[in-house]
């Protein structure tokens, strides 16, 4: 089949976040300028440089850890384990602005090493970012979209060393859970390894 956005997919659900999965969950650790703090999970989440090592994340409208993280330019991304995903999908709650999403879900918010927003002290993974950007992209018409794309710098790594084996972090340890489509998550259960070609003059 084939369809032109605008058309319309014809299906029971929207296809497209199952199409583009499985997506990583940066799940997003703030504090406000009073001094609130925020947890949510966001899909919309990648890595998009490592010399400096900056990621980034999307907010489908202004939401409050965008508000928090502008107010006090720093957020940490914590890393969802399978053993967390009930607690990490609590987080999503709609909760009003200043209401703890770690108290809501249980979970225990301890302090970073390098900024002053929280952490997850169940999380085997936590990067301490320092806010570089908040961009409203636009449309193929250049109109202003609804979402806002959140970058920062990682500037500190947390790693419990119960997810490494020989000095790696071990996906079958740590074992991320991912976003795919519709109610549909997953979590890492097999890996294969594959090494880039190098290109050589021959051509071989
Ligand atoms: C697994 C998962 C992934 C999500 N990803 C996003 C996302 O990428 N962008 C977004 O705007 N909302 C996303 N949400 C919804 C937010 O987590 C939700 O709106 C939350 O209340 C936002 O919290 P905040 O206002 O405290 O930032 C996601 C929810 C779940 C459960």
């Amino acid at each position: 089949m084939f369809y032109r956005y605008e058309d319309g997919h014809g299906l029971p659900h929207d296809p497209l976040k199952a199409i583009v999965s499985p997506r990583p969950i940066g799940w997003i650790s703030s504090r406000s300028k009073e001094g609130k703090v925020n947890l949510a999970p966001y899909s919309f989440f990648n890595m998009i440089s490592t010399k400096p090592c900056m990621l980034m994340f999307s907010s489908e409208g202004y939401k409050d850890s965008v508000a928090f993280i502008e107010e006090t330019g720093e957020f940490a991304a914590n890393l969802v384990s399978a053993n967390l995903s009930v607690a990490m999908n609590a987080t999503s709650v709609n909760a009003p602005r200043g209401v703890s999403e770690f108290e809501y879900s249980g979970l225990t918010p301890t302090d970073c090493t390098l900024i002053g927003a929280p952490r997850v002290a169940e999380a085997y993974a936590t990067l301490e970012c320092v806010l570089t950007d908040v961009q409203n992209p636009k449309d193929r018409h250049g109109n202003p979209v609804s979402a806002f794309v959140v970058i920062g710098e990682v500037v500190g790594v947390h790693i419990n060393e119960a997810i490494l084996t020989n000095g790696l972090v071990d996906m079958t340890k740590a074992q991320p859970v991912s976003r795919l489509g519709y109610m549909d998550f997953a979590s890492v259960s097999e890996t294969f390894q594959m090494f880039r070609p190098r290109w050589n003059e021959s051509g071989s």
